[in-house]
């Protein structure tokens, strides 16, 4: 079990009156992301790849940063490639990739990611790209493989699709749809944002191609992080300066290069994650994250199930196998909008919105109801805050439960 107290030490951002349950939009970082962040910026803030000791001391950091990105993926260092967003990375990755692609080829994305695995792609459609939408099951909201391998052929170049929505919650079978994917000489993007702050990832296992995380929600900085297979990598066109090699990985996917002391932070992520279970391995420490969330999602799910008024958006199950802890929903009668300034009045922290799901909510006809009120919960989150949450619940919408 989490040592509860030990966790939130370790995030300096806590010691707020607020209770913080817009994860889903940005987790806090945590201490050791902190301290390198500053240690970096203090003590070699300078120029990577000189003769000098402190050009070698910065580079070393930045590397160490780096492999810790690779480490949270299950990738090596060359496999990773770091940008300022996962939207900056997946439109990088598209430019990279159209060149080798001709009119008529297909992409298939879905109508449930966030737009940033999406919209990349459908630009393509302007060049001659033919995009498909492999659209979720209206019941759950879940993406379902079975729906996918209709819309596979001998022209599909690409599947983008998400291993957890940002409203939903359900995780998606996403080695069915890789291998389904792969059989039809297809490549995978995934959208593991709304996934990797709350399971161990391990994209070897997953056979997928490209598959990125955004860190300011795995409790790290402003960096996103992209996995690419070395073989679709090599086979990738380069977008950086012609002089850089095209066996160059990852540099060649990298103008630019990347945010110095924001990367060499990124070795705070496994270093925190390393504090929370006795062998201090990541596959430990997801098993007590998973463990925490489940227990901490089940008193809200509960509660908004029997509510009356109260429709969740997709499956209601808290089981860590089937869903990760962020919950949307809606209310009858009333737009999201409403709901969460009241929530704010007791200091608790969630929004609303389309979270850039735009396709999702307008698919759901919930645009003229300011989209859903989402609430999203990470392993710091305590079973006091859930309680506090449902009774302000309680009190703004009633309590609602059947007779
Ligand atoms: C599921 C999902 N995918 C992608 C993104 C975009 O990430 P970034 O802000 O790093 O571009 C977000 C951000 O909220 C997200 O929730």
């Amino acid at each position: 079990m989490l040592d509860l107290d030990h966790v939130r030490s370790q995030f300096p951002a806590l010691e707020t009156p607020w209770v913080l349950m817009d994860n889903a939009g940005g987790s806090v970082p945590c201490r050791q992301v902190i301290d390198r962040l500053t240690g970096f910026l203090t003590r070699h803030p300078v120029q990577l790849g000189a003769s000098y000791a402190l050009s070698m001391d910065a580079s070393a950091a930045v590397a160490e940063g780096r492999a810790a990105a690779a480490a949270l993926l299950g990738a090596t260092p060359e496999e990773v490639i770091l940008g300022a967003s996962s939207t900056a990375l997946v439109n990088q990755l598209a430019a990279a990739l159209r060149p080798g692609w001709t009119e008529g080829d297909e992409v298939i994305v879905t109508n449930v990611d966030h737009e940033t695995n999406v919209g990349a792609w459908r630009r393509l459609e302007a060049t001659g790209i033919v995009i498909r939408e492999w659209r979720v099951r209206p019941e759950t909201c879940e993406l379902h493989p079975d729906d996918l391998a209709a819309l596979l052929n001998d022209r599909t170049r690409l599947v983008a699709f998400t291993h957890c929505s940002n409203i939903v919650g359900s995780i998606t079978d996403v080695r069915a749809a890789a291998a389904l994917a792969r059989a039809a000489g297809a490549l995978t993007c995934v959208d593991a944002v709304a996934y990797a702050p709350h399971r161990r990832v391990d994209v070897r296992s997953l056979g997928v191609d490209f598959y990125f995380a955004s860190l300011y929600k795995v409790y790290g900085p402003h960096v996103g992080v992209m996995f690419g297979r070395r073989e679709a990598l090599l086979e990738t066109g380069s977008i950086n300066h012609f002089f850089v090699g095209e066996d160059e990985l990852p540099r060649k996917f990298e103008p630019g290069g990347v945010n110095y002391e924001l990367v060499a932070s990124l070795a705070g992520i496994p270093e925190y994650l390393g504090t929370l279970s006795d062998a201090g391995t990541l596959e430990d420490a997801f098993e007590e994250i998973a463990a925490q969330e489940e227990a901490l999602v089940t008193p809200l799910l509960e509660f908004l199930d029997a509510h009356r008024e109260v429709t969740i958006v997709g499956d209601p199950s808290p089981s860590s196998e089937r869903r990760v802890p962020t919950v949307s929903f809606t209310v009858e009668g009333r737009a999201a909008s409403e709901i969460p300034p009241l929530l704010d009045e007791r200091g608790v922290a969630v929004r609303f919105g389309h979270f850039y799901a735009y396709r999702l909510i307008r698919d759901l006809g919930l645009m003229e109801r300011d989209g859903v009120v989402r609430v999203s919960l990470v392993h710091y989150n305590t079973l006091d805050e859930v309680a506090r949450l449902v009774e302000g619940l309680a009190e703004i919408l009633g309590p609602g439960t059947a007779d």
